[in-house]
C-alpha cells in the first residue's frame, strides 16, 4: 500500500523537487501551496518530469478548514513541512507575515495533524536558528538563538514540534538546512521566485542570462578569507534525498539534524564558479551589508551522516551545471 505524504509548500523550489522525488521513490504525494511565492507553473515542470501530474491543492494553511477537508478526504501517513517565507532580509521589512505564514500557518497545520492523528513530520528547518557566536561551524548540541524574523519563526516551531514529540509521541526529523541551491538534472525544475531573486545563485544565474545588468555583492570587507559572505552550498537533490532517508528513519521523539556539505564558499568563488561553466562574465557591483546577513556560517553534519546513512554527493561544479541546463531549457 503507498504511504500518502502531504507536501506543504515551497512548490517553487524544494516543494517541487520533493513531490518528484518522493513519487518517484513509490510515495503518493499531496501538495498545498497558498502560492504567495509560488505559481502553477511548478505543476507543468513536475508534470513533465512524472509523465502525470500530482494532487494540488491552492490554499492557506492558516485555513484550518481548508485543511480539515484534505486530512478528512486523505489517508495521510506523514506530512514534509516546507511552507515557510524564507528570506532572511525580507523577515526584517515583513515580520509580521512571516509570523503569521510559518508560525501560526504551522501551529494551524500542527492542530490539524493532531486531530487526525496524523504523527509523522519532516520540518523544513534551517541553520538560522543557531546563535551566531558559534559561528563558522554549527553543530545540532550548540545554542540556539537567532538574529532575525525568519530564524525566529524555525526556532519557534522546533520548540512546538518538541512539544508534540514529548506529549503527543509524534515522530519529528527536523532538518537543518544550510544553502540549497540549484536545480533537478531534468533541467525542469529549479528557483522560480516570484520578484526579484532573494537568494545568490538565482540572481547570478539572472546575470548571467542577461536578465539583470550586474550582481550586487552585500559587503566585501566580512573577516572572512576574501572578505565577502561564506556559506554552505548544498546541492537541492542531495537536501531531498535526506528527506527520503529521514522519512524511513523516523520514530518517536524529535531530533534535529544538520543538512549541508560541511564545506565553504564565499560569494566572490560562487561568482566565479558560475563565470566559469557559463563562460559569461559576471559584473558586479558592492553594496553595504545586508540586514540580517552574518558573514560565515558552513554545516558539521556528521550526525545526518550517522543517523541517515547520508551525504551530500552532488559538486558544486556539477550543480552549478543543472542550474545553467534549467535557465538555457527555460529561455528557450
Ligand atoms: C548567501 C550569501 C549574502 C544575494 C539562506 C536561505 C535561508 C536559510 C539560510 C534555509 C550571503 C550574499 C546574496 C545577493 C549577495 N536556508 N548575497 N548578493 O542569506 O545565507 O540565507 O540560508 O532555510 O532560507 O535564504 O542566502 O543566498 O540570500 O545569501 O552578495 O544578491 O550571498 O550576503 O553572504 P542566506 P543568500
Amino acid at each position: 500500500m503507498k504511504q500518502t505524504l502531504l507536501i506543504t509548500g515551497w512548490l517553487w523550489y524544494i516543494g517541487s523537487h520533493a513531490v518528484v522525488a518522493f513519487e518517484q521513490a513509490g510515495y503518493q504525494t499531496l501538495i498545498i501551496d497558498n502560492l504567495i511565492n509560488s505559481s502553477e507553473e511548478s505543476i507543468i515542470w513536475i508534470e513533465k518530469i512524472l509523465g502525470y501530474s500530482p494532487l494540488y491543492f491552492e490554499g492557506d494553511i492558516c485555513d484550518t478548514l481548508f485543511l480539515e477537508n484534505i486530512f478528512s478526504k486523505y489517508s495521510i501517513d506523514g506530512v514534509v513541512h516546507f511552507a515557510w517565507l524564507k528570506a532572511v532580509w525580507e523577515s526584517t521589512e515583513k515580520i509580521w507575515l512571516y509570523h503569521r505564514n510559518n508560525v501560526s500557518g504551522s501551529i494551524a497545520l500542527f492542530e490539524v495533524m493532531e486531530r487526525f492523528a496524523v504523527r509523522k513530520c519532516i520540518f523544513s528547518s534551517s541553520a538560522t536558528v543557531y546563535d551566531p557566536i558559534n559561528a563558522p561551524e554549527y553543530i545540532e548540541w550548540q545554542s540556539l538563538g537567532t538574529t532575525n524574523p525568519y530564524g525566529t519563526t524555525k526556532l519557534v516551531i522546533e520548540k512546538l514540534l518538541e512539544d508534540y514529540a514529548q506529549h503527543a509521541h509524534w515522530s519529528i526529523i527536523s532538518l537543518r538546512y544550510f544553502n540549497p541551491i540549484w536545480a533537478h538534472p531534468s533541467g525542469y525544475i529549479w528557483e522560480i521566485p516570484n520578484g526579484i531573486p532573494n537568494n545568490l545563485l538565482p540572481f547570478v544565474f539572472d546575470v548571467a542570462s542577461w536578465k539583470r545588468a550586474y550582481l550586487r555583492i552585500f559587503w566585501d570587507d566580512y573577516e572572512t578569507h576574501d572578505g565577502t559572505g561564506v556559506r554552505d552550498y548544498i546541492d537541492v537533490c542531495d537536501l531531498i534525498e535526506a528527506h527520503k532517508k529521514a522519512f524511513e528513519r523516523l520514530e518517536t521523539g524529535f531530533i534535529a539534524l544538520n543538512i549541508g556539505t560541511g564545506k565553504w564558499k564565499s560569494v566572490t568563488e560562487m561568482k566565479d564558479l558560475v563565470e566559469k561553466v557559463t563562460g559569461t562574465y559576471i559584473a558586479y557591483q558592492v553594496y553595504p551589508r545586508r540586514e540580517g546577513d552574518i558573514a560565515e556560517f558552513y554545516a558539521n553534519s556528521q550526525k545526518a551522516k550517522e543517523y541517515l546513512e547520508w551525504k551530500s554527493e552532488t559538486s558544486l561544479e556539477e550543480s552549478i551545471k543543472n542550474g545553467w541546463n534549467f535557465i538555457q531549457k527555460k529561455n528557450v
